[in-house]
């Protein structure tokens, strides 16, 4: 029996870990954020100041870095060299740099195969960018979300201020923007829909509409 594997992948702030982990919950598959994993490759260059631009510096500094997930009711925490910085990585500053960092060639690399690594085997859903086209070709079913960036910065405005984060709605619209733009533009596995991806325009749909819509691309497969 071959392992099932989701691919959701979208835009910025689009609702997709939203999404992934409804379904993981649902239908008790392993969700993998693979977000956080080029977050925590951020955070850990900002912590020590790697230069983007040095080939070596960056190589080095990958080798120094683990990731691992772990799992507690539900909520997955992404753990950068066994400590849990789940919440550091959601920081502005981080997603200010993501996508610069994210478009590096040796940092795609070594993310690219622990993921697939880690998606051997195994039922999974997971969301990023490059999921249905790079990570997991082969994917069964592949859904590619996208909805207003009005009524996407707002989310995640919304979802920041409640953390207490100090930001504004156009600081996090720009945001949302510039990512976008570099994730489209970039080289290397630029963000696209892969042809036989499902779109979902969550822009007037509630999470239990979207729910049932990809429960319903995945019934066939279970
Ligand atoms: O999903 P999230 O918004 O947390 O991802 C943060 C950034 O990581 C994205 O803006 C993108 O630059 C990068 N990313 C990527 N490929 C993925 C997942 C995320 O390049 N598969």
């Amino acid at each position: 029996n071959k392992n099932l594997v989701v691919a959701i992948d979208g835009y910025s702030s689009c609702g997709k870990s939203t999404l992934a982990k409804a379904l993981a919950r649902k239908l008790h598959f392993i969700y993998i954020d693979t977000g956080a994993m080029y977050r925590a490759v951020t955070l850990y260059f900002l912590r020590n100041r790697v230069d983007l631009t040095s080939e070596v510096m960056v190589k080095e500094a990958l080798k120094n870095i683990h990731l691992n997930f772990h799992f507690q009711n539900y909520q997955s925490h992404i753990l950068l060299n066994d400590e849990d910085v789940s919440d550091e990585i959601r920081q502005m500053e981080v997603s200010q740099q993501v996508s610069e960092v994210s478009a590096i060639k040796a940092v795609r690399t070594e993310m690219v195969s622990q993921q697939q690594r880690m998606g051997k085997s195994k039922n999974i859903v997971m969301d990023g960018r490059d999921i249905g086209t790079t990570v997991f070709p082969d994917a069964q079913v592949k859904i590619f979300m996208t909805a207003d960036p009005k009524i996407r910065a707002e989310r995640r405005f919304k979802e920041l201020a409640a953390k207490g984060e100090n930001i504004t709605l156009e600081e996090v619209f720009e945001n949302i923007a510039h990512r976008d733009y570099l994730d489209t533009t970039r080289k290397e596995s630029p963000l696209t829909r892969a042809h036989d991806a499902i779109i979902l325009d969550n822009t007037e749909l509630t999470e239990e509409e979207q729910l049932s819509f990809a429960l319903e691309k995945i019934t066939p497969f279970l």
